[in-house]
C-alpha cells in the first residue's frame, strides 16, 4: 500500500530520542494536511535537510517547510513564549511564512517560565553526580511538575485574561522566591511585575496562533483532512514507559493524550530508528561504546546534539530496548535511519539479550539498577565497505545492508517501509509495498 493510503499517521522514535523524526516528517508530510506536535517543548530538535539548508526545529512542527501545511502545538506539549517567538522570527528570516494559517498553538498547552529554566539549571547543578539527569536545561521537568501538581501552573489561555495572570503571576512569584532561597539559597528574586508584562507582550504576539486545538485538530479530521502526529524525544525517554528517572516529563508514546484526539483517530504509526543507538544526557545505555567504535558513529553521523551541541553517547543497535519501545508503541512500520554511518565497519553487534546477574533475560527491566548492571549478548552480523548515501533502491544496497535492515525487523517483529541512507530528502528509499 502507499504511503499516501496510510491514512493519519503518528511518527515516533524508538529509542532515546533523536532517530531522525524530523527527516521522516518532512519527508512525508507531501502526503498530509496538518502535522501535530503532541508533546515535548523547547528540548526537542528536529532537524530538516532540504538541498543545502538545514533547519534545527525546537517547538515549532516540522511541517513548517512545505506550503499548504496546516501546523498545531497542542496541548501535552509545554510552550516557552520567548524561545518560540525566537524560533518564529528566525525562520521567517529564512524565508519561512509562518502565520496564523499555518501554525496554530493550543490555548491549552502550559507555558514555560523563568522560573522554570532556573530550577532545572539549579536542581542538576545541585544534585550529585549519579543522581544528574543531564537535562537540556529549558525548564521542561518543573513545568511538567508544577502542571501535574496544578497550583502553580499557567495555561496559554491565560494570557489573554491580564488581570487574572498578573495575579497568577504575583501569587507564584511570591511562593518561587521562597523557595528558591529555602532550598537553593538563592538570593536573586523574581520580579511579578517585569515578568507579568513580558507575558502579556508574548500574549499579543502569540494571539494570531491561539486556539482551541482539540477543535481544529477534531474538525480537520472530520473534514477528511490527513493528519500526521510529531512525536518528540522516543519512547524509551517517556516519563511512564523510559528508563525512569532518566527521562524527560512528557508521555512521548501516546499521541492521543497530548493531542486531544481520540486514539482511533491515527490508522498507522511509523516507529524510527536508527540503525545503531545514542543517547543524550544520563541514564543507562546498555550497548554504549565507549572507545572507538562510538567515536566512529559519532564523527560520522554528526552525532551532537541538535539542541545543545553535546556530543551524543553512541553504541550498538539494542533490539531488546527497541523491541520493549515497539511493544509499547505498537509500530506498524519502521523507519531505519543512518545506515550510511553503519558503512565500512567491519562487522556490526546487534543486542539480543541482557546478562544481568546468572540470568539472560530478553525483556528491558524497569529498575535502572538492573539496566546499569545488564551486560548485552550480541549477535554479530557482516558490515558493508561501500558508501551506500547514493542508492535509491533496496534490491540494489549490499546484501549486508539488507540482511542488517531484515533482522532489525525481525527483532521487532515489524515491516520496514522507510530506509534512510543520508540527511537530505532524497536519500531516502521507501518500500510500498510494506
Ligand atoms: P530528531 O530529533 O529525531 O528529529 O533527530 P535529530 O534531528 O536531532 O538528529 C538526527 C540527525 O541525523 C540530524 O542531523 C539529521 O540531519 C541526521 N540524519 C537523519 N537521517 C539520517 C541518515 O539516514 N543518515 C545520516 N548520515 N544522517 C541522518
Ligand atoms: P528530540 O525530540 C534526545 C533528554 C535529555 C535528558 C532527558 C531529560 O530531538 O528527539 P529534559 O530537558 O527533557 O528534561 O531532559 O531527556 N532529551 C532528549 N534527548 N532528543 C530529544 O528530543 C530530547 N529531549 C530531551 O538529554 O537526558
Ligand atoms: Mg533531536
Amino acid at each position: 500500500m502507499r504511503h499516501k493510503d496510510l491514512g493519519n499517521t503518528c511518527v515516533l522514535g524508538l529509542q532515546w530520542g533523536d532517530e531522525g523524526k524530523g527527516k521522516v516528517v518532512d519527508l512525508l508530510v507531501e502526503h498530509f494536511d496538518v502535522v501535530a506536535r503532541y508533546a515535548g517543548g523547547a528540548n526537542a530538535g528536529h532537524t530538516v535537510v532540504i538541498d543545502s539548508d538545514r533547519f534545527a526545529l525546537h517547538q515549532v512542527p516540522s511541517g513548517v517547510l512545505r506550503e499548504g501545511v496546516m501546523n498545531i502545538i497542542a496541548s501535552g506539549a509545554v510552550i516557552d513564549p520567548a524561545a518560540l517567538l525566537g524560533e518564529i522570527e528566525s525562520l521567517r528570516q529564512r524565508g519561512v511564512r509562518l502565520d496564523g494559517d499555518n501554525l496554530r498553538i493550543s490555548d491549552r498547552a502550559h507555558l514555560v517560565f523563568p522560573w522554570h529554566r532556573r530550577e532545572d539549571v539549579i536542581a542538576e547543578g545541585a544534585a550529585r553526580a549519579g543522581d544528574k539527569i543531564g537535562t537540556t536545561a529549558r525548564g521542561i521537568g518543573p513545568c511538567y511538575a508544577d502542571k501535574a501538581g496544578r497550583r502553580w501552573g499557567i495555561r496559554v489561555c491565560e494570557l489573554c485574561r491580564p488581570a487574572g495572570l498578573r495575579e497568577r503571576i504575583l501569587a507564584t512569584c511570591a511562593y518561587k522566591n521562597a523557595l528558591f532561597r529555602a532550598v537553593y539559597e538563592c538570593r536573586e528574586t523574581f520580579d511579578a511585575n517585569a515578568i507579568t508584562a513580558e507575558y502579556l507582550a508574548f500574549g499579543e504576539q502569540l494571539r494570531p496562533f491561539m486556539c482551541d486545538a482539540t477543535a481544529v485538530l477534531n474538525g480537520l479530521i472530520r473534514q477528511g483532512k490527513r493528519v500526521l502526529f510529531e512525536g518528540a524525544q522516543g519512547a524509551l525517554l517517556d516519563v511512564d514507559h523510559g528508563t525512569y528517572p532518566f527521562v524527560t516529563s512528557s508521555s512521548t508514546t501516546n499521541f492521543a493524550a497530548g493531542a486531544g484526539v481520540p486514539a482511533s483517530a491515527a490508522n498507522s504509526i511509523l516507529g524510527v530508528a536508527k540503525a545503531y543507538t545514542t543517547r543524550v544526557g544520563r541514564g543507562p545505555f546498555p550497548t554504549e561504546q565507549a572507545g572507538e567504535v562510538g567515536d566512529i558513529i559519532r564523527e560520522r553521523g554528526g552525532e551532537y546534539g541538535t539542541t545543545t551541541g553535546r556530543p551524543r553517547r553512541c553504541g550498538w543497535f539494542d533490539a531488546v530496548a527497541t523491541a520493549y519501545a515497539a511493544r509499547v508503541c505498537g509500530p506498524t512500520h519502521l523507519a531505519i535511519m543512518h545506515l550510511d554511518t553503519l558503512s565500512g565497519m567491519r562487522e556490526l553487534r546487534v543486542c539480543v539479550g541482557y546478562r544481568i546477574g546468572k540470568k539472560i533475560v530478553n525483556d528491558f527491566p524497569a529498575d535502572v539498577y538492573s539496566l546499569e548492571e545488564a551486560e548485552p549478548v550480541y549477535e554479530t552480523l557482516p558490515g558493508w565497505s561501500g558508501e551506500i548515501g547514493d542508492c535509491r533502491e533496496f534490491s540494489k544496497l549490499p546484501d549486508e545492508v539488507r540482511r542488517y535492515v531484515e533482522f532489525i525487523s525481525a527483532r521487532l517483529e515489524t515491516p520496514v517501509r522507510i530506509i534512510s541512507v543520508g540527511p537530505a530528502r532524497d536519500q531516502t528509499i521507501i518500500l510500498e509495498d510494506n
